[in-house]
């Protein structure tokens, strides 16, 4: 039987994926979240949203956030009587930052809480959810996990049947992210339909190197960041799609700053050592001298949790 008023607030960071030549295999999550509570209440759905996607999110069972909710409780057999959600979204929508998947893991942290609220949350059983439900590791598993995470599909055997696996990666104390937002939006399904199904052989040996390079640049090098953040797989295809961010790219890279096309874009991300944040500044003022892209400056590290309950 539910308690009324039964209570979950909840964190989730936005995440940035791929970070040049890790297509589908690489993501951070930065210290950029949304919070969200869920309330049991007595009958019906209250759907309540700030920020972003208050004015284009659907208000009724079918927001992504209380759908996952409601099918998580199902999965363990339980039935709410009525929910009220109210969400304060910060992480910019269809910007390549992983709004869509911090909306899923923070559905799935909420069923936990109110679920099992004396418990610590399982995240295996959370990142084995979040992994069946999102068709991209690299944004969930960094929400999940927190920081650098390297994600794969398949076991042992390479059948992508066995689903994606993952594990979280160091992070040099040094390592600053800065997120150059554009105003307008590209839709993921858009800018994967512009990749090709094969790749010149030269292409994958370059991203392959520069990928493990990047895990080396992450922990303990981040002055070899520009070179570690080359990509040759996807960044070119999807130029047609966000030419203004691929030119900053362009611009930023050749200043010297490891600059990046942040998962499926637009917003272009940069790495960076901190001590290179003045040096950055710069390069992006006259890069970028209309203001078109809006900077904010990171930290990775930050990770999903249930920041409160209340029974
Ligand atoms: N790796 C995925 C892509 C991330 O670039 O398509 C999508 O958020």
């Amino acid at each position: 039987m539910w308690a009324l008023g039964r209570q979950v607030t909840v964190e989730v960071p936005a995440t940035s994926a791929n970070l040049g030549p890790g297509f589908d295999s690489l993501g951070l999550a930065l210290n950029w979240y949304d919070r969200s509570t869920v309330t049991v209440i007595e009958d019906g759905f209250e759907i309540v949203v700030h920020g972003e996607g208050a004015d284009s999110v659907p208000c009724d069972q079918s927001h992504l956030v209380v759908a996952t909710i409601l099918e998580a409780l199902a999965d363990w057999g339980l039935q709410v009587p009525g929910l009220r959600f109210e969400a304060t979204n910060t992480i910019p929508h269809g910007r390549g930052l992983g709004s869509s998947s911090a909306a899923l893991v923070a559905g799935l942290l909420m069923a936990w809480g109110l679920a099992h609220p004396h418990e610590e949350v399982d995240r295996v059983w959370l990142l084995r959810e979040a992994f069946a439900r999102e068709g991209h590791a690299d944004n969930v598993a960094p929400a999940i996990h927190g920081g650098f995470v390297i994600t794969w599909a398949g076991a042992h055997n390479d059948s992508p049947d066995a689903g994606h696996r993952s594990r979280p990666s160091q992070i040099h104390s040094a390592v600053s992210a800065v997120a150059l937002v554009p105003g307008v939006e590209v839709l993921t399904t858009a800018a994967r339909s512009v990749l090709p199904s094969e790749v010149p052989f030269s292409d994958a040996v370059a991203n392959a190197s520069r990928a493990a390079l990047l895990v080396h640049a992450m922990s303990q090098e981040p002055s070899l960041f520009l070179e570690a953040t080359s990509d040759r797989l996807h960044q070119v295809h999807r130029a047609e799609l966000m030419p203004k961010s691929i030119q900053l790219v362009k611009e930023l890279r050749r200043a010297g700053f490891g600059a990046l096309i942040s998962g499926a874009g637009p917003t272009v991300l940069v790495l960076l050592d901190q001590d290179q944040l003045p040096g950055l500044r710069r390069a992006i003022a006259a890069a970028d001298p209309n203001r078109e892209f809006s900077a904010h400056e990171l930290r990775p590290g930050y990770r999903a949790r249930i920041i409160h309950t209340c029974e």
